[in-house]
């Protein structure tokens, strides 16, 4: 039996020691699934805090730069195997901090781990390029270089994957960081600055503040000292963030809504269609970026889908996370369930037809928590809001289908672009969508979810802002390219003039 993390109050970590907010305040951070569970007293920092760790962070910089890129990836091998280590106990605190079931917060773990040794990886590579030069006697090169200060402001849904993505690949570049973790999540982050600390990597190289949007976002992203920040959460938010960091012309990063569609086909397996809808659309409670929360069915398998889709969802359980039996746990907030029942209002007026769920759950050990029942809406058409706006929770709505070129019409009619999926059997189907689905991520005959880190993560549309993490393409939002001229002719050669 694994031992619990004990969490009760903790600090910021600023320039590698553990700190008080400024205000000496504190905010508490309860489970989603049992609000008598106190996980932890967090500090509400504000812009002094922010200045600190900045500071901390730019401090740090030149040492990190300049430590050589394999030794910056012994650190991250380490933290790798510290996670490994802990990796069940760490994903009891996340189940606990935000009410995922334990698979998936062992998952979440993984996630964080598989980062640390693809970036700890890329320490003896980094590659840039030599080519050739116009001129005798001279060199060309390409070289990546780290930015500066990296500021994150992380989501809850996956409390240590998403930290880790973005900090594992901005450590390797020779970074430092400043991280503010959701409001609902800062344990895990906490956790994590606790892995890295172990690990051994050197004071202010990665410091945690934690608070609110307003007292520490936005300090945070708009304090001159910070070079790149990269963003994970809502469009709304995302757009107020770009303004922010416009004026100082920084590196934006932006990771932001879904409205994912899996597309049913006639002649799909009907069986594994309906496994991915309900592992997209339920998994993390539906509270992913990357949710199925919309089902495209062609005609001729609809009711045959609906019927088994139905069937499904209704044996889903519902609980504490931390129960092995359990398949979906609460939402992580009375406010997010809030958004949740207040889009089924809004299926229901559109005329939306509710097959199962719909209701907020309070029976018994639930009534503690945030619970609310996996819902399905079918017979849906493609314009109303509960079919093309994110929710973020245990919804899904079905939209009946005619044909692919259909299918792909409405899959795309929506503003944001970031994950989407086909059922079928047919390779010349499968292409088709695979070429005209407007989304950074596709699969084929998978759900909507379960993207791996050495792939690019990221969105078109409104879900981003042409950045990619994890995957190689993380390296690009933490690194500059230097083009790097060498002329060992002993002359002055004037390129383009002297070459004809
Ligand atoms: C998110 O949805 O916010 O692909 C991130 C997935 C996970 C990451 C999701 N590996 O679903």
């Amino acid at each position: 039996m694994a031992t619990e993390i004990a969490v009760e109050t903790q600090h910021n970590f600023i320039g590698g020691r553990w700190v008080p907010a400024a205000s000496g305040k504190t905010f508490e951070n309860r489970n989603p699934a049992d609000r008598d569970e106190v996980i932890g007293l967090f500090p509400k920092s504000g812009k002094a805090d922010v200045d600190a760790a900045v500071a901390a962070a730019t401090k740090a910089f030149a040492g990190w730069k300049n430590t050589p890129a394999p030794r910056r990836a012994e650190v991250l091998y380490a933290a790798g195997e510290i996670l490994k280590r802990d990796k069940e106990k760490l994903a009891r605190l996340m189940t606990r901090e935000m009410g995922k079931v334990l698979a998936e917060t062992r998952g979440d773990v993984q996630e964080a781990i598989d980062m640390a040794f693809l970036a700890a990886g890329e320490g003896r590579r980094l590659f840039g390029f030599t080519t050739p030069s116009e001129l005798p006697n001279k060199w060309a090169m390409c070289v990546r270089q780290p930015v500066g200060v990296c500021a994150f402001v992380t989501p809850w849904n996956f409390p240590m994957a998403i930290p880790a993505w973005k900090s594992m690949a901005a450590l390797i570049a020779g970074n430092t960081i400043v991280i503010k973790p959701a409001t609902d999540t800062p344990a895990s982050v906490v956790a994590l600055a606790r892995v890295f600390e172990e690990a051994g990597l050197p004071a202010g190289v990665f410091n945690v503040v934690m608070g609110s949007g307003g007292e520490v976002g936005d300090p945070l992203v708009a304090h001159p000292d910070v070079r790149v920040v990269s963003y994970t959460g809502s469009t709304e938010v995302g757009r107020q963030i770009s303004r922010a960091c416009a004026p100082t012309f920084k590196r934006l990063h932006l990771e932001m809504g879904g409205k994912n569609a899996i597309l049913v086909m006639d002649d799909a397996d009907v069986d594994l269609a309906v496994d991915g809808s309900v592992w997209g659309a339920f998994g993390t409670t539906g509270q992913r970026c990357t949710a199925s929360s919309r089902l495209l069915v062609h005609k001729k398998v609809y009711a045959e889908f609906l019927e088994k889709l139905v069937g499904r969802v209704e044996a889903l359980r519902v609980g504490n996370g931390l129960d092995e039996k359990v398949d979906m746990g609460p939402c992580v907030s009375e406010k997010q369930r809030e958004t949740v029942a207040k889009y089924v209002e809004i299926g229901k007026a559109e005329g939306a037809k509710l097959l199962c769920g719909g209701e907020k759950l309070s029976a018994g050990a639930l009534a503690k928590g945030w619970f609310h029942a996996p819902t399905v809406f079918a017979d849906a058409n493609a314009k109303m809001r509960v079919a093309c706006e994110e929710i973020f929770g245990p919804v899904t709505t079905v939209v009946p289908i005619g044909s692919l070129e259909e299918g792909i019409q409405v899959a795309n009619s929506v503003p944001y672009g970031l994950s989407g999926s086909i059922y079928t059997q047919d390779v010349n189907t499968a292409f088709k969508a695979m070429g005209e689905f407007e989304t950074g991520i596709f699969y084929v005959n998978s759900s909507t979810i379960g993207a791996e880190v050495h792939l690019p993560f990221g969105g078109i549309k409104d879900t981003g802002n042409g950045h990619r993490e994890a995957g190689i393409a993380g390296l690009d939002v933490f690194t500059e390219w230097k083009s790097i001229y060498v002329d060992f002719s002993g002359k002055l050669q004037k390129a383009q003039i002297d070459t004809h």
